[in-house]
Protein backbone atom coordinates (compact mmCIF):
# COMPACT_ATOMS: atom_id res chain seq x y z
CA UNK A 1 0.00 0.00 0.00
CA UNK A 2 1.99 3.44 -0.87
CA UNK A 3 0.92 5.42 1.98
CA UNK A 4 1.65 8.40 0.21
CA UNK A 5 -1.25 7.59 -1.94
CA UNK A 6 -3.56 7.88 0.99
CA UNK A 7 -2.60 11.64 1.68
CA UNK A 8 -3.19 12.73 -1.75
CA UNK A 9 -2.43 10.99 -5.67
CA UNK A 10 0.20 13.50 -6.44
CA UNK A 11 2.38 12.67 -3.50
CA UNK A 12 4.73 9.88 -4.60
CA UNK A 13 4.35 6.95 -1.63
CA UNK A 14 6.42 7.65 1.27
CA UNK A 15 9.61 5.68 0.96
CA UNK A 16 9.89 2.28 2.23
CA UNK A 17 10.67 2.80 5.97
CA UNK A 18 11.49 0.15 8.13
CA UNK A 19 9.24 0.03 11.10
CA UNK A 20 11.94 -0.23 13.86
CA UNK A 21 9.84 1.13 16.32
CA UNK A 22 6.96 -1.67 16.37
CA UNK A 23 6.88 -3.38 20.01
CA UNK A 24 8.87 -6.08 21.29
CA UNK A 25 6.96 -6.54 24.19
CA UNK A 26 9.31 -8.88 25.71
CA UNK A 27 11.65 -6.11 25.61
CA UNK A 28 9.43 -3.03 26.61
CA UNK A 29 10.02 -1.07 29.93
CA UNK A 30 6.91 -1.26 31.70
CA UNK A 31 6.00 2.16 33.05
CA UNK A 32 2.82 3.48 34.84
CA UNK A 33 0.60 4.77 32.64
CA UNK A 34 0.27 8.78 32.75
CA UNK A 35 -3.13 9.76 33.80
CA UNK A 36 -3.90 13.50 32.25
CA UNK A 37 -5.07 15.98 34.80
CA UNK A 38 -8.31 16.88 35.85
CA UNK A 39 -9.16 20.73 35.41
CA UNK A 40 -11.04 21.89 38.13
CA UNK A 41 -13.55 24.80 37.58
CA UNK A 42 -13.60 28.03 39.83
CA UNK A 43 -17.39 28.28 40.25
CA UNK A 44 -19.00 31.70 39.59
CA UNK A 45 -22.89 32.46 39.82
CA UNK A 46 -23.33 28.63 38.91
CA UNK A 47 -21.25 28.62 36.07
CA UNK A 48 -18.09 26.61 36.44
CA UNK A 49 -15.83 28.68 34.86
CA UNK A 50 -12.42 26.19 33.10
CA UNK A 51 -9.01 28.19 32.47
CA UNK A 52 -7.12 27.21 29.42
CA UNK A 53 -3.76 28.64 28.63
CA UNK A 54 -2.42 27.71 24.85
CA UNK A 55 1.06 27.40 25.34
CA UNK A 56 4.26 26.39 23.47
CA UNK A 57 7.07 24.00 25.56
CA UNK A 58 9.21 21.29 24.40
CA UNK A 59 8.53 17.41 25.24
CA UNK A 60 10.61 14.15 24.15
CA UNK A 61 7.78 12.95 22.09
CA UNK A 62 10.46 11.33 20.62
CA UNK A 63 12.88 9.55 22.95
CA UNK A 64 16.25 11.32 23.82
CA UNK A 65 14.76 14.35 21.08
CA UNK A 66 13.61 18.08 22.54
CA UNK A 67 10.22 19.18 19.95
CA UNK A 68 8.81 22.06 20.09
CA UNK A 69 5.49 20.85 20.91
CA UNK A 70 2.13 22.89 22.30
CA UNK A 71 -0.33 21.95 24.91
CA UNK A 72 -2.91 23.40 26.81
CA UNK A 73 -1.68 24.68 30.23
CA UNK A 74 1.31 22.36 29.80
CA UNK A 75 3.83 21.57 26.87
CA UNK A 76 2.14 19.01 25.44
CA UNK A 77 -2.12 17.97 25.17
CA UNK A 78 -4.15 19.28 27.57
CA UNK A 79 -6.16 18.36 31.17
CA UNK A 80 -9.09 16.41 31.24
CA UNK A 81 -12.42 18.39 31.51
CA UNK A 82 -15.41 16.87 33.00
CA UNK A 83 -18.56 18.28 32.63
CA UNK A 84 -21.92 17.22 33.49
CA UNK A 85 -25.38 17.12 31.18
CA UNK A 86 -27.37 20.65 32.19
CA UNK A 87 -23.95 22.26 33.85
CA UNK A 88 -23.38 26.16 32.58
CA UNK A 89 -20.13 26.31 31.45
CA UNK A 90 -17.08 29.36 30.47
CA UNK A 91 -13.90 28.28 29.01
CA UNK A 92 -11.80 30.72 29.42
CA UNK A 93 -9.36 30.11 26.32
CA UNK A 94 -5.80 32.48 26.26
CA UNK A 95 -3.60 32.07 23.11
CA UNK A 96 0.06 32.49 24.00
CA UNK A 97 1.03 30.27 21.13
CA UNK A 98 2.57 33.19 18.59
CA UNK A 99 -0.55 32.39 15.95
CA UNK A 100 -3.93 33.07 15.55
CA UNK A 101 -6.28 29.75 16.71
CA UNK A 102 -9.18 28.69 17.81
CA UNK A 103 -10.57 25.68 20.42
CA UNK A 104 -13.46 23.66 18.98
CA UNK A 105 -15.33 21.01 21.40
CA UNK A 106 -15.52 18.27 19.23
CA UNK A 107 -18.70 16.70 19.43
CA UNK A 108 -20.57 19.10 21.60
CA UNK A 109 -24.46 20.14 21.36
CA UNK A 110 -23.44 23.68 21.73
CA UNK A 111 -24.07 26.74 19.71
CA UNK A 112 -22.55 27.80 16.44
CA UNK A 113 -21.09 30.95 18.16
CA UNK A 114 -19.15 28.62 20.51
CA UNK A 115 -18.23 25.76 18.75
CA UNK A 116 -15.11 27.20 17.87
CA UNK A 117 -14.59 26.70 14.12
CA UNK A 118 -12.55 28.77 12.18
CA UNK A 119 -14.88 31.64 11.96
CA UNK A 120 -14.02 32.43 16.00
CA UNK A 121 -10.15 32.74 15.29
CA UNK A 122 -8.91 35.01 17.81
CA UNK A 123 -5.23 36.02 18.32
CA UNK A 124 -1.96 35.53 20.16
CA UNK A 125 -2.34 37.45 23.34
CA UNK A 126 -6.56 36.86 23.18
CA UNK A 127 -8.53 34.95 25.93
CA UNK A 128 -11.51 33.73 24.13
CA UNK A 129 -14.85 33.06 26.50
CA UNK A 130 -17.35 30.64 25.10
CA UNK A 131 -20.12 30.07 27.52
CA UNK A 132 -22.29 27.38 27.16
CA UNK A 133 -25.21 24.81 28.77
CA UNK A 134 -23.88 21.22 28.45
CA UNK A 135 -26.84 19.77 26.81
CA UNK A 136 -26.43 16.06 25.71
CA UNK A 137 -26.24 12.57 27.28
CA UNK A 138 -22.68 11.27 28.71
CA UNK A 139 -20.26 10.44 25.83
CA UNK A 140 -16.22 10.82 25.70
CA UNK A 141 -15.56 14.21 23.50
CA UNK A 142 -12.60 16.11 23.10
CA UNK A 143 -11.23 19.74 22.46
CA UNK A 144 -8.35 20.81 19.88
CA UNK A 145 -7.90 24.08 17.49
CA UNK A 146 -9.63 24.55 14.40
CA UNK A 147 -8.51 27.25 12.57
CA UNK A 148 -8.27 27.81 8.76
CA UNK A 149 -5.83 25.75 7.68
CA UNK A 150 -3.03 25.49 10.53
CA UNK A 151 -5.53 22.95 12.41
CA UNK A 152 -3.01 19.63 11.28
CA UNK A 153 0.10 22.06 12.69
CA UNK A 154 -1.47 23.07 15.90
CA UNK A 155 -2.99 19.28 16.69
CA UNK A 156 -0.09 17.57 16.02
CA UNK A 157 2.31 19.74 18.41
CA UNK A 158 0.15 18.59 20.72
CA UNK A 159 -2.87 20.86 21.06
CA UNK A 160 -5.86 18.20 22.63
CA UNK A 161 -7.53 17.26 25.36
CA UNK A 162 -9.79 15.15 26.58
CA UNK A 163 -13.92 16.46 27.16
CA UNK A 164 -15.72 14.08 29.14
CA UNK A 165 -19.78 14.06 29.21
CA UNK A 166 -21.31 13.19 32.54
CA UNK A 167 -25.17 12.68 33.05
CA UNK A 168 -27.87 11.45 35.66
CA UNK A 169 -28.99 8.08 33.87
CA UNK A 170 -28.77 4.85 35.14
CA UNK A 171 -26.34 3.70 33.53
CA UNK A 172 -23.76 6.29 34.37
CA UNK A 173 -24.61 5.42 38.10
CA UNK A 174 -23.61 1.98 37.44
CA UNK A 175 -20.95 2.16 35.35
CA UNK A 176 -16.89 3.39 36.57
CA UNK A 177 -16.55 7.34 37.02
CA UNK A 178 -13.56 7.80 39.32
CA UNK A 179 -11.63 9.95 37.16
CA UNK A 180 -8.06 8.17 36.89
CA UNK A 181 -9.01 5.28 39.64
CA UNK A 182 -11.03 3.54 37.20
CA UNK A 183 -12.56 6.06 34.56
CA UNK A 184 -9.13 6.18 32.74
CA UNK A 185 -8.60 8.14 29.64
CA UNK A 186 -6.61 7.01 27.03
CA UNK A 187 -5.62 9.11 24.28
CA UNK A 188 -3.49 7.94 21.00
CA UNK A 189 -1.41 9.64 19.04
CA UNK A 190 0.51 8.57 15.48
CA UNK A 191 3.00 11.87 15.47
CA UNK A 192 5.47 11.98 12.29
CA UNK A 193 8.91 13.46 13.67
CA UNK A 194 12.06 14.16 11.54
CA UNK A 195 15.66 13.14 13.22
CA UNK A 196 15.53 16.70 14.77
CA UNK A 197 12.74 16.36 16.36
CA UNK A 198 10.33 18.59 14.23
CA UNK A 199 7.04 17.34 14.08
CA UNK A 200 5.43 17.05 11.07
CA UNK A 201 2.34 17.32 9.56
CA UNK A 202 2.52 18.55 5.84
CA UNK A 203 3.04 17.01 3.02
CA UNK A 204 6.47 18.19 1.78
CA UNK A 205 7.25 16.25 5.33
CA UNK A 206 6.59 13.19 4.19
CA UNK A 207 8.69 12.99 1.57
CA UNK A 208 11.66 12.42 3.49
CA UNK A 209 13.47 9.22 4.53
CA UNK A 210 14.56 10.55 8.08
CA UNK A 211 11.29 10.58 9.50
CA UNK A 212 10.25 8.94 12.92
CA UNK A 213 6.37 7.90 13.85
CA UNK A 214 6.38 7.63 17.32
CA UNK A 215 3.39 6.39 18.89
CA UNK A 216 2.04 7.98 22.05
CA UNK A 217 -0.19 7.26 24.84
CA UNK A 218 -1.65 10.55 27.09
CA UNK A 219 1.36 12.37 25.63
CA UNK A 220 3.84 9.39 26.25
CA UNK A 221 6.30 7.89 23.77
CA UNK A 222 5.12 4.59 23.54
CA UNK A 223 7.63 2.92 21.33
CA UNK A 224 9.41 0.76 23.58
CA UNK A 225 7.12 1.18 26.82
CA UNK A 226 4.04 -1.06 27.81
CA UNK A 227 2.25 1.59 30.28
CA UNK A 228 0.91 -0.26 33.24
CA UNK A 229 -2.18 -0.11 35.35
CA UNK A 230 -2.38 -1.36 38.74
CA UNK A 231 -6.43 -1.49 38.97
CA UNK A 232 -7.28 -0.74 42.83
CA UNK A 233 -11.07 -1.12 41.72
CA UNK A 234 -12.63 -4.16 40.17
CA UNK A 235 -13.92 -3.12 37.04
CA UNK A 236 -12.47 -0.18 34.66
CA UNK A 237 -13.46 2.07 32.43
CA UNK A 238 -11.64 2.94 29.68
CA UNK A 239 -12.10 5.99 27.65
CA UNK A 240 -10.35 6.12 23.99
CA UNK A 241 -9.92 8.52 21.76
CA UNK A 242 -7.98 8.39 18.44
CA UNK A 243 -6.04 12.54 18.25
CA UNK A 244 -4.11 11.39 15.41
CA UNK A 245 -3.74 13.43 12.57
CA UNK A 246 -4.72 11.07 10.29
CA UNK A 247 -3.70 7.10 11.08
CA UNK A 248 -6.38 4.19 11.85
CA UNK A 249 -6.12 2.90 15.30
CA UNK A 250 -7.64 -0.40 16.27
CA UNK A 251 -7.73 -1.46 19.49
CA UNK A 252 -7.75 -5.21 20.81
CA UNK A 253 -7.07 -7.64 23.08
CA UNK A 254 -3.28 -8.88 23.18
CA UNK A 255 -5.13 -12.74 24.43
CA UNK A 256 -7.20 -12.40 21.52
CA UNK A 257 -10.43 -12.46 23.59
CA UNK A 258 -13.26 -10.09 23.13
CA UNK A 259 -13.74 -6.29 24.09
CA UNK A 260 -16.67 -5.09 26.01
CA UNK A 261 -17.83 -2.01 24.33
CA UNK A 262 -20.01 0.29 26.19
CA UNK A 263 -20.17 3.63 24.35
CA UNK A 264 -19.68 5.19 20.96
CA UNK A 265 -18.88 8.79 20.07
CA UNK A 266 -22.04 10.12 21.35
CA UNK A 267 -23.67 8.19 23.96
CA UNK A 268 -24.17 5.00 25.45
CA UNK A 269 -24.48 1.89 23.30
CA UNK A 270 -28.23 0.40 23.90
CA UNK A 271 -25.76 -2.97 25.93
CA UNK A 272 -22.82 -3.62 26.56
CA UNK A 273 -21.56 -4.94 23.35
CA UNK A 274 -18.54 -7.42 23.09
CA UNK A 275 -16.54 -6.99 19.91
CA UNK A 276 -12.81 -8.56 18.68
CA UNK A 277 -11.69 -5.31 18.22
CA UNK A 278 -12.43 -1.63 17.75
CA UNK A 279 -11.78 0.80 14.73
CA UNK A 280 -10.94 4.51 15.44
CA UNK A 281 -10.11 6.84 12.77
CA UNK A 282 -8.82 10.07 13.31
CA UNK A 283 -10.64 12.16 15.45
CA UNK A 284 -13.21 9.30 16.73
CA UNK A 285 -13.60 7.69 20.03
CA UNK A 286 -15.17 4.66 21.68
CA UNK A 287 -15.75 3.31 25.41
CA UNK A 288 -15.29 -0.02 27.24
CA UNK A 289 -15.15 -1.77 30.31
CA UNK A 290 -12.71 -4.07 32.01
CA UNK A 291 -12.36 -6.31 34.64
CA UNK A 292 -9.72 -6.11 37.06
CA UNK A 293 -9.09 -9.66 37.35
CA UNK A 294 -9.16 -10.24 33.32
CA UNK A 295 -5.43 -8.64 33.62
CA UNK A 296 -5.43 -7.82 30.08
CA UNK A 297 -3.09 -6.73 27.60
CA UNK A 298 -4.43 -4.21 25.11
CA UNK A 299 -2.60 -3.84 21.71
CA UNK A 300 -2.88 -1.05 19.33
CA UNK A 301 -3.17 -1.77 15.65
CA UNK A 302 -2.05 1.35 13.51
CA UNK A 303 -2.81 0.37 9.59
CA UNK A 304 -2.63 2.69 6.31
CA UNK A 305 -1.86 5.81 8.51
CA UNK A 306 -0.19 8.19 5.60
CA UNK A 307 1.93 8.93 8.32
CA UNK A 308 3.64 5.99 8.59
CA UNK A 309 3.93 4.75 5.46
CA UNK A 310 2.93 0.91 7.16
CA UNK A 311 2.20 -0.66 10.06
CA UNK A 312 2.88 -1.83 13.31
CA UNK A 313 1.48 -3.01 16.61
CA UNK A 314 1.78 -1.74 20.18
CA UNK A 315 1.28 -3.72 23.12
CA UNK A 316 0.46 -0.17 25.00
CA UNK A 317 -1.14 -1.31 28.12
CA UNK A 318 -1.36 -4.08 30.74
CA UNK A 319 -3.84 -3.99 33.69
CA UNK A 320 -3.20 -5.50 36.72
CA UNK A 321 -5.38 -6.53 39.33
CA UNK A 322 -5.02 -4.83 43.12
CA UNK A 323 -8.46 -4.63 43.40
CA UNK A 324 -10.49 -6.70 45.74
CA UNK A 325 -14.16 -7.79 45.00
CA UNK A 326 -15.88 -8.87 42.30
CA UNK A 327 -17.80 -6.17 40.16
CA UNK A 328 -21.51 -6.06 40.48
CA UNK A 329 -23.05 -7.09 36.77
CA UNK A 330 -23.34 -4.55 34.47
CA UNK A 331 -27.05 -3.16 34.06
CA UNK A 332 -28.70 -5.38 30.79
CA UNK A 333 -29.87 -2.12 29.58
CA UNK A 334 -27.36 1.04 29.28
CA UNK A 335 -29.46 3.29 27.01
CA UNK A 336 -32.42 3.87 24.53
CA UNK A 337 -31.69 4.46 20.84
CA UNK A 338 -34.34 5.24 18.36
CA UNK A 339 -33.29 4.46 15.52
CA UNK A 340 -34.93 6.81 12.59
CA UNK A 341 -36.89 5.70 10.26
CA UNK A 342 -35.60 7.95 7.01
CA UNK A 343 -38.48 7.82 4.98
CA UNK A 344 -39.74 11.50 5.49
CA UNK A 345 -36.58 12.63 5.80
CA UNK A 346 -34.67 15.15 3.61
CA UNK A 347 -32.00 13.92 1.49
CA UNK A 348 -28.65 15.12 0.19
CA UNK A 349 -25.61 14.25 -1.29
CA UNK A 350 -22.37 15.01 0.18
CA UNK A 351 -19.66 14.38 -1.89
CA UNK A 352 -15.83 14.12 -0.74
CA UNK A 353 -13.95 15.42 -3.82
CA UNK A 354 -10.55 15.60 -4.85
CA UNK A 355 -8.42 17.74 -8.24
CA UNK A 356 -5.11 17.24 -7.50
CA UNK A 357 -4.00 18.69 -4.02
CA UNK A 358 -7.14 20.30 -3.68
CA UNK A 359 -9.40 18.44 -1.19
CA UNK A 360 -13.39 19.27 -1.43
CA UNK A 361 -16.72 18.98 -0.28
CA UNK A 362 -18.75 18.60 -2.94
CA UNK A 363 -16.12 20.26 -5.41
CA UNK A 364 -15.39 23.42 -3.79
CA UNK A 365 -12.10 23.55 -2.07
CA UNK A 366 -12.77 24.98 1.69
CA UNK A 367 -9.77 26.69 2.22
CA UNK A 368 -11.17 29.98 3.07
CA UNK A 369 -14.16 31.71 4.62
CA UNK A 370 -15.59 32.87 1.65
CA UNK A 371 -15.24 29.49 -0.74
CA UNK A 372 -17.30 27.70 2.28
CA UNK A 373 -19.60 30.12 2.96
CA UNK A 374 -20.66 30.65 -1.06
CA UNK A 375 -20.64 26.77 -0.49
CA UNK A 376 -22.69 26.58 2.78
CA UNK A 377 -24.91 23.52 3.39
CA UNK A 378 -28.50 25.21 5.04
CA UNK A 379 -30.48 23.89 7.12
CA UNK A 380 -33.52 25.04 10.11
CA UNK A 381 -33.81 23.57 13.46
CA UNK A 382 -36.15 20.75 13.27
CA UNK A 383 -35.20 19.35 10.06
CA UNK A 384 -34.33 15.97 10.01
CA UNK A 385 -32.17 14.65 6.86
CA UNK A 386 -31.00 11.53 5.33
CA UNK A 387 -26.85 12.16 4.04
CA UNK A 388 -25.26 10.01 1.74
CA UNK A 389 -21.44 10.83 2.48
CA UNK A 390 -19.68 9.92 -1.22
CA UNK A 391 -16.38 9.13 -1.05
CA UNK A 392 -15.23 10.37 -4.83
CA UNK A 393 -11.44 9.60 -4.47
CA UNK A 394 -9.35 6.75 -3.78
CA UNK A 395 -8.59 7.87 -0.31
CA UNK A 396 -10.06 7.19 2.95
CA UNK A 397 -11.71 9.59 5.21
CA UNK A 398 -13.01 10.72 8.26
CA UNK A 399 -16.06 12.18 7.81
CA UNK A 400 -17.19 14.77 10.83
CA UNK A 401 -19.89 16.35 11.39
CA UNK A 402 -20.37 19.30 14.21
CA UNK A 403 -23.41 19.90 16.21
CA UNK A 404 -25.84 17.23 16.40
CA UNK A 405 -25.07 13.44 16.80
CA UNK A 406 -25.88 11.25 13.60
CA UNK A 407 -27.27 7.89 13.02
CA UNK A 408 -25.46 5.38 10.43
CA UNK A 409 -28.27 3.97 7.93
CA UNK A 410 -25.71 1.93 5.85
CA UNK A 411 -22.39 1.85 4.87
CA UNK A 412 -21.65 1.14 0.82
CA UNK A 413 -24.87 -0.48 0.86
CA UNK A 414 -24.72 -2.99 3.77
CA UNK A 415 -27.02 -1.49 6.88
CA UNK A 416 -25.93 -0.50 9.83
CA UNK A 417 -25.78 -3.30 12.79
CA UNK A 418 -24.14 -3.88 16.06
CA UNK A 419 -22.07 -1.34 17.76
CA UNK A 420 -22.74 0.85 14.70
CA UNK A 421 -26.60 1.50 15.72
CA UNK A 422 -24.89 3.79 18.06
CA UNK A 423 -24.58 7.27 18.02
CA UNK A 424 -21.62 8.89 16.23
CA UNK A 425 -20.15 12.04 15.17
CA UNK A 426 -17.46 11.05 12.89
CA UNK A 427 -17.44 7.91 10.34
CA UNK A 428 -15.51 6.31 8.30
CA UNK A 429 -15.60 6.50 4.80
CA UNK A 430 -13.42 4.20 2.63
CA UNK A 431 -12.03 5.04 -0.76
CA UNK A 432 -14.85 5.01 -2.91
CA UNK A 433 -17.46 4.47 -0.60
CA UNK A 434 -20.37 5.88 0.67
CA UNK A 435 -21.80 5.60 4.40
CA UNK A 436 -25.12 6.83 4.84
CA UNK A 437 -26.16 9.00 7.94
CA UNK A 438 -29.65 10.31 9.54
CA UNK A 439 -30.14 12.95 12.16
CA UNK A 440 -32.34 16.23 13.41
CA UNK A 441 -31.02 19.67 13.74
CA UNK A 442 -32.16 20.94 17.20
CA UNK A 443 -32.03 23.76 19.54
CA UNK A 444 -29.47 25.66 18.23
CA UNK A 445 -29.76 28.45 15.16
CA UNK A 446 -27.97 31.28 14.17
CA UNK A 447 -27.90 33.77 10.68
CA UNK A 448 -24.38 34.47 11.13
CA UNK A 449 -22.24 31.43 12.60
CA UNK A 450 -21.42 28.32 11.03
CA UNK A 451 -20.84 24.60 12.04
CA UNK A 452 -18.50 22.66 10.21
CA UNK A 453 -18.24 19.44 8.07
CA UNK A 454 -15.36 18.01 6.82
CA UNK A 455 -12.90 15.55 6.50
CA UNK A 456 -10.78 14.71 10.23
CA UNK A 457 -7.64 14.05 8.54
CA UNK A 458 -6.08 17.55 9.56
CA UNK A 459 -4.39 17.63 6.47
CA UNK A 460 -7.18 16.53 4.62
CA UNK A 461 -8.95 19.62 6.11
CA UNK A 462 -6.30 22.06 5.88
CA UNK A 463 -6.16 21.62 2.17
CA UNK A 464 -10.08 22.08 1.60
CA UNK A 465 -12.19 18.93 2.93
CA UNK A 466 -14.06 21.57 5.05
CA UNK A 467 -17.80 23.11 4.51
CA UNK A 468 -20.07 25.08 6.15
CA UNK A 469 -23.37 24.16 8.00
CA UNK A 470 -25.43 27.19 8.80
CA UNK A 471 -28.44 25.95 10.56
CA UNK A 472 -30.86 29.06 11.02
CA UNK A 473 -34.18 28.82 12.90
CA UNK A 474 -37.22 27.49 11.17
CU1 LIG B 1 -12.54 17.48 15.78
CU2 LIG B 1 -14.40 20.04 13.13
O1 LIG B 1 -13.39 18.80 14.43
CU1 LIG C 1 -9.79 13.01 4.23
Amino acid sequence: VGAGAALAATTTAVSLIALTDDKNKASAASVALTIPDLLTATTTNGVDVYTLDMQTGTSEVLSGVSSTTAGFNQSFLGPTIKVTNGDSVQMNVTNNLGADTTVHWHGAHVPAKVDGGPQVAFANGETWSPAFTVNQEACTLWYHPHALGTTAEQVSKGLAGMLIVDDDSDASAALPSDYGVDDIPIILQCLAVDNAGDIKYNLTGYQSSTLNFPFLVNGVNADSTTFTFAATKSRLRLRFLNASLSDIITIQRNDGSTLTQIATEQAYLTKATEVDSIRLVAGSRAEIVIDAADAATLDAVITTGWVRGGSGTYSFLTISDSSSGTPADLPSTLNTITRYDTSAFTARTIKLTQSGLNMGINGVVGTTMAAMKAAEISTTVGAKEIWTIANSTQLEHSFHLHDVPFQVISTSGTAASGVDLGWKDTVEVIGGGTVVIAMEFTDYSDDTYMYMLHCHLAQHEDEGMMAALMVTAS
